[in-house]
């Protein structure tokens, strides 16, 4: 049987750097490569109880079908806690879908013809580029600086969309896909001033802006919470509406629950809720009675209220470790809250050979080429150390630090 795939199927990326990943298979290896929360950090405890103490209805509510754009008592939940943060909930819809890929996946879908412009940030979330491939996009990367995306290149890439600019040979981008704070892969957050200007550039372009906020509750200190307000709670009401704002659950709670959601324009919602019902019909509605009891119980502030504190001491461990190990070369902006270490090899350093060396010495990470939007080869690797216990990170660091001495030792 000879099976004929579709187009979009043939246009998903090539599996060199997966082959790469694959050699990390020991189950020895320390493992920076995954951008998820520690497993002994899950609050396991606390849904057990809280599985122990649901009634009669509340089971069958949770085994039950449920709504397509999510339980209406958990939106009522979700939506208090979002007002709390200043999010415009009355002049939005809220949507709960399974996982934000679905989200990210659901608006490519909504808004990507056949090879559309979509444009992104350079480095950026894989899984965002997956979703907006699979309806055939063409990825137009945007490079990120320590303060954010670059405003000269946005503004270039965003030329075609402005009324007296626009010619019909060129094309107009069709969304813009960011992460603002504490980014995958750069562990960057945008200053305030880059979120202003962003919003500037595109004022009047009419480009849907997705900003991906998967770690925002994640900070670090009093100035990385103000930094790291989204543009969606302050943005003046014609931006705010050009703001598709995504927020997770899966790094506060946990991410096998696959518990997210959408805070988006009327017009929009409708148009995701119909979407939707072809795809899942409704999300977990399992996962949404326990979400909804650990909010409600305020157990969930406690629990990003302590996990924030052990991400920060793990990054403490982390840079102490690299500023012993690393040669002063490999350079990375220090990150003020989220999971990541996006880390610029020294000049002469090969990252695909020092992959396969620090492999066969007992830790990986993942290759910065993952992250890249046209999946090519950057000078960059990623470290994360939200799922890498304290004792084991500096233990891991040294053999990536050894490694990369060996493969250029300090002049
Ligand atoms: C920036 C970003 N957005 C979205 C996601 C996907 O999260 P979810 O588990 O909600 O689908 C991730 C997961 O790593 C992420 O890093």
């Amino acid at each position: 049987m000879k099976y004929v795939f579709s187009e979009c199927v043939n246009s998903f990326r090539s599996s060199a750097i997966r082959d790469l990943m694959s050699l990390a298979t020991r189950n020895d290896i320390i493992s920076f490569a995954g951008g998820m929360p520690g497993n002994e950090l899950l609050p396991v405890e606390e849904m057990r109880q809280i599985a122990e103490n649901l009634t009669r209805a509340e089971w069958e509510e949770a085994l039950q079908y449920g709504q397509t754009g999510g339980n209406p008592s958990f939106i009522a939940e979700l939506k208090n806690w979002l007002k709390k943060r200043n999010f415009p909930v009355e002049k939005n819809e809220l949507i709960i879908t399974t996982g934000s890929l679905q989200a990210l996946n659901i608006i490519g879908k909504l808004f990507i013809n056949p090879n559309d412009v979509v444009l992104t940030e350079n480095p950026v979330f894989i899984g965002g580029v997956s979703a907006f491939l699979s309806y055939q996009a063409k990825i137009v990367g945007v490079d990120l600086d320590s303060n954010g995306i670059d405003i000269q290149q946005l503004t270039e890439a965003v030329k075609p969309a402005r009324a007296n600019n626009y010619s019909p040979l060129q094309i107009k981008p069709k969304l813009l896909y960011i992460e603002p704070n504490f980014h995958n892969p750069a562990g960057l957050v945008y200053s305030r001033e880059r979120r202003e200007k962003l919003l500037e550039t595109m004022r009047g372009t009419e480009i849907p802006i997705i900003e991906d906020d998967a770690y925002g509750e994640l900070w670090f200190d009093e100035e990385s919470l103000r930094t790291s307000r989204p543009m969606k709670t302050w943005a003046d009401s014609e931006m705010e509406q050009q703001i598709l704002y995504v927020g997770s659950f899966s790094k506060i709670m946990s991410p096998g629950m696959r518990l997210a959601w959408a805070l988006v324009p009327k017009q929009v919602y409708d148009k995701m809720s119909i979407c939707k019902q072809s795809i899942d019909a409704c999300p977990p509605t399992f996962s949404q009675v326990f979400a909804q009891k650990f909010m409600e119980s305020g157990q969930m502030d406690t629990y990003i209220l302590k996990i924030r504190e052990i991400y920060r001491n793990r990054r403490d461990y982390m840079l102490a470790a690299i500023e012993k190990y690393f040669p002063s070369q490999a350079t990375f902006v220090k990150p003020q809250g989220g999971f990541y270490l996006w880390v610029k090899m020294p000049d002469g350093i090969d990252e695909e050979v020092l992959f396969k060396k620090v492999v066969e010495q007992g830790a990986v990470f993942v290759l910065g080429a993952v992250f890249h939007p046209q999946a090519k080869k950057n000078g960059y690797i990623r470290i994360s150390y939200s799922n890498t216990p304290e004792e084991q990170i500096e233990k891991g660091i040294k053999i990536i630090g050894d490694c990369l001495k060996e493969l250029k030792p300090e002049s």
